[in-house]
């Protein structure tokens, strides 16, 4: 019985969800109290970070760990990101921190980057997906590190939304995909990056980037000169699959079926209006992610723009935001215009190549 609602999702969505909206006085303490309080007795509580918001439980606790898989429902070989908010507690929970790595936290923490390295004891295989290596990230966000702090020092999160949808960078997403199924959100606006963190793995002998974010290549090359960034991230080939097990899904992507196009401005806007118009044809509904710049050339029946293209950090902000848009304005298609790969664009990019299966028309 137990089994069969647990496979419905009954027992998942039984609970009711607080939602804590963060004043930024000393109301806050209270909330972070309350919200410690539940971690410690094994709850789940969603909190905000500058990247995207996290679904935070006991790290150390492996049935809290279990709790987020099933929350979140996702596969539990795919492991969560440890949070500290103290530099120095990274030595409590890796067995070796190289040189390396604490360069990298002092040029880069509090902040968007995560580290991987080999775990110690105490950090529970649940929490690692079964893996001997541990993810560890400090958040460059006053609210994550004081709720961290309340909730004994180490919280596991992945990101707050149900597995395979977008990321939430504001808590209505967060509640949307969880409402009922976790026992508190805290509640502190949109978040500043808007796309996860950087992944370094510091676990082998080359330091490599396995999920590019917040931080990005040309930061992280100033402070380790020789690190390299996954064969297997922008790859479709099947034997060269990505490192981290997490980029290996169809992620972050919206309902509707989403393709790139690339080429130049002009033929772009070109090819993307023929597309739309014949879906329209058919009884689709198509739609248009695209540019400041561009977003009067286009016909579509929906066309939302990310921001100016000059503007790589307010595209990286909203692109989750928009694509979770596409979602309730019900779309079926989405064309997408293609970014660079330079500065934060390399996150941009990455995301909406695996939003679109790495479903990409080039046009010469
Ligand atoms: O910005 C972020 O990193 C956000 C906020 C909440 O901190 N968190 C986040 O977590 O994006 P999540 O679970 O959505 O993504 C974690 C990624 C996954 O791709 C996972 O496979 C990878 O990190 N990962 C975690 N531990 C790993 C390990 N030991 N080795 C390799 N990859 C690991
Ligand atoms: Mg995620």
């Amino acid at each position: 019985m137990v089994q069969e609602q647990r496979k419905r999702g009954m027992i998942g969505k039984a609970m009711t969800t607080e939602l804590i909206q963060l004043l930024h006085d000393k109301k806050d303490e209270e909330a972070f109290k309350k919200a410690g309080k539940i971690i410690k007795k094994g709850g789940l509580v969603a909190f905000p970070t500058e990247t995207v918001y996290g679904l935070g439980g006991d790290a150390l606790n492996p049935d809290s760990s279990r709790k987020i898989y099933e929350a979140k429902g996702r596969p539990s070989d795919n492991p969560l990101i440890v949070h500290i908010a103290d530099t120095q507690k990274l030595a409590e929970i890796a067995e070796k921190v190289p040189e390396t790595a604490w360069r990298l936290a002092e040029a880069f923490w509090p902040g968007p980057l995560t580290m991987i390295l080999p775990k110690k004891k105490i950090v529970p295989f649940e929490t690692t997906g079964g893996l001997p290596t541990v993810a560890i990230r400090e958040p460059g966000h006053r609210a994550a590190l004081s709720f961290i702090r309340a909730a004994g020092g180490f919280i596991a999160a992945p990101s707050a939304n149900l597995s395979g949808s977008p990321s939430p960078t504001t808590a209505l997403h967060v509640m949307r995909d969880l409402e009922g199924r976790i026992d508190m959100i805290l509640d502190d606006g949109t978040c500043a990056v808007g796309l996860e963190s950087t992944i370094v793995d510091l676990s082998e002998d080359r330091p490599m980037i396995l999920r590019p974010g917040g931080i990005t290549k040309e930061a992280l090359k100033d402070v380790i000169p020789d690190i390299v960034l996954d064969p297997g991230l922008m790859s479709e080939n099947e034997e060269q699959r990505p490192k981290a097990p997490g980029m290996k899904y169809r992620h972050y992507a919206p309902k509707a079926e989403l393709f790139i196009i690339r080429g130049s401005e002009e033929k772009v806007i070109e090819k993307i209006n023929s597309l739309t118009e014949r879906d329209l044809k058919e009884g689709k509904k198509p739609a248009v992610l695209c540019v400041e710049e561009t977003k009067e050339a286009y016909h579509a029946p929906c066309v939302l723009s990310v921001g100016s293209r000059l503007e790589g950090e307010e595209v990286a902000r909203r692109l989750y935001s928009v694509l979770r848009e596409f979602d309730r304005q019900g779309v079926d298609r989405i064309y997408s215009e293609g970014f660079s790969e330079e500065g934060i664009y390399l996150a941009v990019s990455n995301r909406l190549l695996k939003a679109a299966g790495h479903k990409e028309i080039h046009i010469p």
